[in-house]
């Protein structure tokens, strides 16, 4: 067996350096020399990173907030019939309350509802209203009414509708008006 036996510890350090150095340019054979155990682990390292970047893109480019146009003008006119006929009673014509029912928009959405996703404010309107008859219509119909209340709150129309889905309203937030 080889030894550096002419070298001080220094030059043997150094020599081992240079070895550690030529493996790792070929990274794939560093790889193939990895124990099973430290391949598991930069395995798992890497699929992390890729996970951690999913989620950055998420936050920085997926998440809407109620301010993005998140549904259509035509919408909001279904669901103002809806609402005229069957919520205006209680809530009032403008949505802001009356002695027998809490306004829904303005203060509701800007500080009640604040941070909660749109589904939260789809879901208890869907399972408690109107009083006695929870869930008379569909869960598109209630998202249309919900595309009402946003029009009323001063919220923009935008070119796609707001669908009455768990799945696409989880992923639009109320935030309190800009
Ligand atoms: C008979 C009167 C009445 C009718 C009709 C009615 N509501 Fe309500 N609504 C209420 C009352 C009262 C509350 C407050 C309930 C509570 O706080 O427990 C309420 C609460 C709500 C809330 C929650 C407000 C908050 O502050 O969290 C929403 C959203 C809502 N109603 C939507 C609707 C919609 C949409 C309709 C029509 C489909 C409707 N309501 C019809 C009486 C009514």
């Amino acid at each position: 067996m080889w030894r550096p036996t002419g070298l001080g510890p220094v030059g043997r350090t150094a020599l081992m350096a240079a070895a550690i150095a030529a493996l790792a340019a070929t990274s794939a054979f560093a790889f193939d020399n990895m124990s099973p155990e430290q391949r598991a682990a930069l395995e798992a390292k890497t699929v992390d990173v890729a996970a951690t970047d999913g989620e950055t893109a998420a936050a920085e480019g997926g998440e809407r907030t109620i301010f993005d146009g998140v549904y259509t003008a035509e919408q909001a006119e279904r669901g103002m019939g809806f609402f005229g006929t069957d919520c205006a009673t209680c809530h009032s014509n403008t949505a802001r309350g009356s002695s027998a029912a809490p306004g829904l928009i303005g203060y509701t959405l800007d500080n009640k509802y604040a941070d909660e996703s749109l589904f939260t404010y789809f879901d208890y309107m869907r399972s408690n209203m109107p009083p006695g008859n929870a869930g008379w219509f569909t869960d598109q119909e209630y998202a249309d009414i919900v595309a009402y209340l946003l029009e009323l709150h001063g919220a923009p129309a935008g070119d796609t509708e707001l669908e009455g889905t768990e799945e696409a309203l989880s992923t639009i937030t109320i935030v309190p008006t800009p």
